[in-house]
């Protein structure tokens, strides 16, 4: 009896190839897996694609719900945003799929995983990471990786094999998605100069041809976690497929970005993710409603940490841990009603409340309510402003006339 291999199966080209490629290359009997992460429209369509290409077992897993609640929930809870712009669906995605061929593995018995990433991207160092912190001792294949064959090669090495290949039109992109967002790569987009064509997008309407009335839309978050819309309490799959829907349908979400890979290189990267893009900002707005200042301004520094993790694969970190459990931390307090207008592309947040609010009208308002005491301002700002006048005094730093110009004559008599 030979050894058994996993092998995380989408149902494309180049994960059907690499079932013929395997038991070639490696004398492994194939067990597929299948991971939907709202990605999969038909698993038993896949698991029956699987079995005739004739593999030993085929597994399919709906994973959505513990992806968003282990996953998308806990990366919006830290305002996690790679770059700024990208709110992280494939590599969120990831972790949970390394995880899943892991304990597939090891409850057949099988010595090895496979995937289907490529040497050039982030994908083969989130799942090859991920595999090897959880089950050191499974060997790795990445067929993809190791084949060298060309896109062309590929089709014709499944036409040699009787492996299927989809008769629709082929899409000139390269695709991943989930609930989380829609990534698409190659074909026109990677000229960065182009604007993505229409074809790109699926979930999000051109602003050009959105309605001409915005959408109005109250989301409830209960400890940073979204639970209701408009009043109606959801699960989460229910709720990331409404919101994707409604914000779709009014073109938010729609992202371009010249991404940092973690391999090195640059590329262009095109995102749909409305229903991420919405949360996000609503979350974040909550959060400048019930969280200090300091908290915000730190919180905003551990976002950018989060993210780089998420986003460079070390989702099973102890540096994870650490920001997690300070994430949950911030969160305590974080329940509360956005209201956000969805309209032509874009997403405004345009009221907020909650119970913990930090907002307080009484200090805020210039109305006769007002219980500012004004006159304390003038001793704080005596003390706020004394070292930058003790400086003054000292040191020639500005000329009231010119500020600049006494600062490079300075600089000149300084050389
Ligand atoms: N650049 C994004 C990331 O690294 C998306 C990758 C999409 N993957 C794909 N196979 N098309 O997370």
């Amino acid at each position: 009896m030979s050894d058994s291999i996993v092998l995380a199966y989408s149902g494309g080209v180049d994960t059907s190839v690499a079932i013929k490629w395997i038991p070639e290359h490696y004398k492994m009997d194939v067990i597929t897996l299948t991971v939907d992460i709202g990605n999969v429209p038909d698993l038993e369509a896949i698991r029956k694609k699987a079995i005739k290409l004739g593999v030993k077992k085929a597994y399919v897993i709906d994973a959505r719900e513990e992806f968003i609640r282990d996953y998308c929930f806990p990366a919006l809870q830290a305002d996690a945003i790679y770059e700024g712009s990208y709110p992280l669906a494939t590599a969120l995605g990831r972790p949970l799929i390394a995880r899943l061929m892991a304990r597939v593995a090891l409850e057949n018995g099988a010595t090895a995983v496979a995937h289907g990433c490529t040497g050039k991207g982030n994908d083969q160092v989130r799942l090859d990471v991920g595999i090897n912190t959880l089950a050191p001792d499974l060997k790795i294949v990445a067929p993809a990786r190791e084949w060298g064959m060309t896109r062309e090669q590929t089709i014709r090495y499944a036409q040699r094999n009787g492996i299927p290949i989809p008769v629709t039109k082929k899409s000139p992109y390269s695709i991943d998605e989930n609930l989380w967002g829609r990534a698409v790569e190659c074909g026109i987009l990677e000229d960065p100069w182009n604007e993505a064509p229409e074809d790109a997008f699926i979930w999000t309407k051109s602003p050009e041809r959105t309605p001409d009335k915005p959408a109005y839309l109250e989301i409830e978050f209960v400890k940073g976690i979204p639970v209701s819309l408009d009043g109606e309490k959801l699960d989460a799959i229910a709720l990331l497929d409404r919101l994707n829907k409604i914000a779709g349908e009014n073109g938010v979400g729609r992202i371009d970005h010249i991404e940092n890979r973690l391999v090195g290189i640059k590329s262009r990267e095109v995102y749909e993710a409305p229903a991420a893009t919405v949360l996000l900002k609503a979350h974040l707005a909550l959060e400048e409603l019930n969280l200090t200042k300091q908290q915000l301004r730190f919180k905003q520094k551990v976002a950018v940490e989060y993210s780089d993790l998420i986003y460079n694969g070390l989702w099973f970190s102890a540096m994870h841990q650490d920001l997690a459990a300070y994430v949950q931390s911030t969160q305590r307090f974080i329940t509360g009603s956005v209201r956000v207008k969805l309209f032509k592309g874009t997403c405004m947040v345009v009221g907020r409340k909650s119970k913990y609010s930090l907002y307080s009208f009484k200090l805020a308002t210039y109305d006769r309510e007002d219980v500012f005491d004004q006159r304390h301002s003038v001793g704080f700002i005596q003390l706020w402003g004394l070292p930058t006048r003790t400086q003054a005094q000292l040191q020639p730093v500005y000329e009231l006339n010119s500020p600049l110009k006494s600062h490079q004559k300075r600089q000149k008599r300084m050389k």
